[in-house]
């Protein structure tokens, strides 16, 4: 038997119980109805229960769940990889996982392979930014920079062998600026540099914070003149998310290793891509497979069906031309909450639908944690960032097909959530 501790006990019974889902919204097994203001974790970009998608899963449960890559090809695997091939710019192969803590894990293997390949072993430090977050499995968790996740039991686990640097952006800011990022490539020595690890559009540590476009232009050009691998993780801002395929275009680069996941899926099933430039791929040589990261259910073909699925709703349905109308929509929202809500929230900021309201740092270190109860009070989900009291923010990321209608409920409710806790003592 397990023994469950009163407090883990009580916070998992304080969680509704979830009955169905349709489209934005999620209701419980005794009929309340939530409005899902952060698409799940950011995953559930086109809603739930979406037909398109159901059709194909049914479809595909009925003819072909699961073959190995090893043993067969299947096509719904050979779709996706073209499809993906042409919507990031320079790729040239894609390696499939099943989260995006492995599709970073696999990035990580690359970007060393491709150092070792060409003769820079000795290249062994990787530079990531703290607030990040990059995933829990080890290599990831090694490099995120949020102090929060790495519980000191696991730092065994999390490999001596490759040094990690930080760079940290100065206080009241939640990105670092290129000096910031120039100052530890100088003290690392960009000789020994193997990869440079960011969030294009910060997530779960940062809320929604995106690095300034003349930073990730710098950031591309040095890593490129230094021979570093830039890996751009856009597990949680890419497939359409910001109202670009990726959150890199809206600085105009392309890294040489692309990951993701989340909206990949948009929910239905698991799913995660590492994609590589032709330069990495090439220079590591045919087959990638040994080194990066497979799993028994890589590339599986319902997977594959459910993510072909998403992509033909994402286009058929003109979804990244949506995420931008309505996350300008939301934009104003959110201001409009924060001018009517002084004090508690600060300011907003993102792009397209992954936005986060922050949280004013005069308020204590938990307050996202009590928005979030509160909106769950007021049929609203959302989702806590951040990685200490002056980072702390919710993540207000509705589905990309949401109309009007739905940003309007989602700021009422919102707006309702706000007043409860102003209303209440810390
Ligand atoms: C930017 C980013 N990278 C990696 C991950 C890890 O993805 P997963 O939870 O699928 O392992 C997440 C998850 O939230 C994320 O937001």
């Amino acid at each position: 038997m397990t023994i469950v501790p009163p407090a883990v006990a009580q916070s998992r019974t304080a969680l509704p119980l979830a009955a169905r889902a349709t489209g934005p919204y999620i209701y419980d097994d005794d009929g309340n109805d939530y409005l899902d203001g952060s698409s799940g974790v950011l995953n559930v970009n086109i809603g739930h229960s979406h037909p398109a998608v159901l059709r194909a899963v049914e479809q595909q449960l009925g003819q072909l769940t699961f073959v190995h890559r090893s043993q067969f090809r299947n096509q719904q695997a050979l779709d996706l990889t073209s499809r993906l091939l042409s919507i990031v710019p320079g790729a040239a192969a894609v390696e499939y996982t099943n989260s995006g803590s492995e599709a970073n894990e696999c990035a990580l293997r690359l970007a060393f392979a491709y150092q070792h390949r060409r003769g820079a072993a000795r290249r062994t430090v990787i530079l990531s930014e703290q607030p990040s977050y990059h995933g829990m499995t080890a290599a990831a968790l090694s490099i995120t920079g949020s102090p929060g996740k790495r519980d000191p039991s696991v730092e065994p686990l999390l490999g001596p062998r490759a040094e990690r640097v930080l760079v940290r952006p100065k206080p009241g800011r939640r990105r670092a600026t290129h000096e910031e990022w120039a100052t530890a490539l100088l003290a690392a020595g960009p000789s020994k540099v193997a990869a440079v690890v960011v969030e294009p559009l910060g997530g779960a540590s940062s809320g929604a914070s995106p690095i300034d476009a003349e930073t990730m232009q710098w950031l591309r050009r040095e890593t490129r003149n230094h021979g570093i691998v830039l890996i751009a993780d856009e597990v949680m801002s890419g497939f359409g998310r910001t109202g670009k395929w990726w959150a890199c275009d809206h600085s105009n680069i392309a890294p040489d290793i692309l990951t993701s996941g989340k909206g990949l899926t948009g929910g239905y099933t698991s799913l995660a891509v590492t994609v590589v430039a032709e330069s990495i791929a090439t220079a590591i040589g045919e087959p990638l497979g040994p080194i990066a990261l497979g799993h028994t259910m890589s590339a599986n073909p319902l997977a594959c069906a459910a993510a072909n699925a998403v992509l033909d709703v994402l286009e058929g349905e003109e979804l990244l031309g949506n995420a931008a109308t309505a996350g300008r929509h939301l934009a104003d929202a959110l201001t409009t909450l924060c001018d009517r809500f002084p004090g508690l929230v600060s300011d907003q900021s993102g792009i397209g639908l992954m936005r986060a309201l922050h949280i004013d740092p005069g308020r204590p270190a938990d307050t996202n944690k009590r928005i979030l109860a509160a909106a769950r009070a007021n049929g609203l989900v959302l989702c806590a960032a951040g990685i200490d009291g002056t980072t702390q923010s919710v993540l207000v990321a509705p589905p990309l097909n949401s109309t009007p209608d739905v940003i309007d409920d989602l700021a009422a409710r919102l707006g309702r959530t706000l007043t409860a806790i102003a209303e209440s003592p810390a």
